[in-house]
């Protein structure tokens, strides 16, 4: 059942104090991909989400890093294809970027142009949404492009940063919150 997957996953993320600086309580995914069940457990939840919520969806779409393990699992079992956005100097030919901080530094998000077409309908897909800063550059990145970001997909959510309330109208769809 949706129940028994949930707590599958649930079991399966870890919190490891002062990580990577003093302060931060990081939530780790790593469990889940060493535990086949869990990992397709996560597929289903997002593959159900996006089925009963969207009549079309036409990309996906990665996040550097951790969101390039889910990603392509949840674009192949949609039948779509995914596109990256990467930590700036990763990709070749024309990109654009943008400058952004998350809850623990900053860095920047690039993506190649062709990466998706104009009027495209894309999910953004990461591992986790903090303060909201790295998912919000993602849609800076593809309103440039002019795709429509139909909402952003986490496992994780930390509903105390407000990540939720600064990609608004972008909706966010989470699998746990802390
Ligand atoms: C982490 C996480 C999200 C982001 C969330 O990535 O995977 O992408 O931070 O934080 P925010 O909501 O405050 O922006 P990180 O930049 O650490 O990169 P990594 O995936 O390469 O470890
Ligand atoms: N990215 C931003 N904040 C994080 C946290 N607390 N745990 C894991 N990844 C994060």
């Amino acid at each position: 059942s949706r129940a028994d997957k949930m707590n599958l996953v649930i079991q399966k993320i870890r919190s490891f104090p002062d990580f990577p600086s003093k302060g931060i309580l990081f939530r780790d995914v790593c469990p889940i991909l060493k535990d086949p069940k869990a990992l397709t457990a996560v597929i289903d939840l997002f593959e159900e989400h996006v089925r009963q919520t969207y009549t079309q969806v036409d990309l996906i779409v990665g996040i550097d890093a951790r969101g390039f393990l889910f990603g392509p699992l949840l674009a192949q079992r949609l039948g779509i294809g995914l596109a990256l956005i990467r930590k700036k100097g990763k990709l070749p030919g024309p990109t654009v970027s943008v400058a952004y901080s998350l809850e623990y530094g900053k860095a920047e998000a690039e993506m190649q142009v062709d990466a998706v077409e104009p009027g495209q309908k894309v999910l953004l897909i990461d591992d986790l949404l903090a303060t909201g800063g790295t998912l919000y550059a993602a849609c800076e990145l593809l309103r440039k492009r002019q795709a429509e970001v139909l909402g952003c997909l986490v496992l994780v959510q930390l509903t105390d940063l407000d990540g939720a309330q600064r990609l608004k109208p972008v909706s966010v769809f989470s699998l746990t919150e802390y």
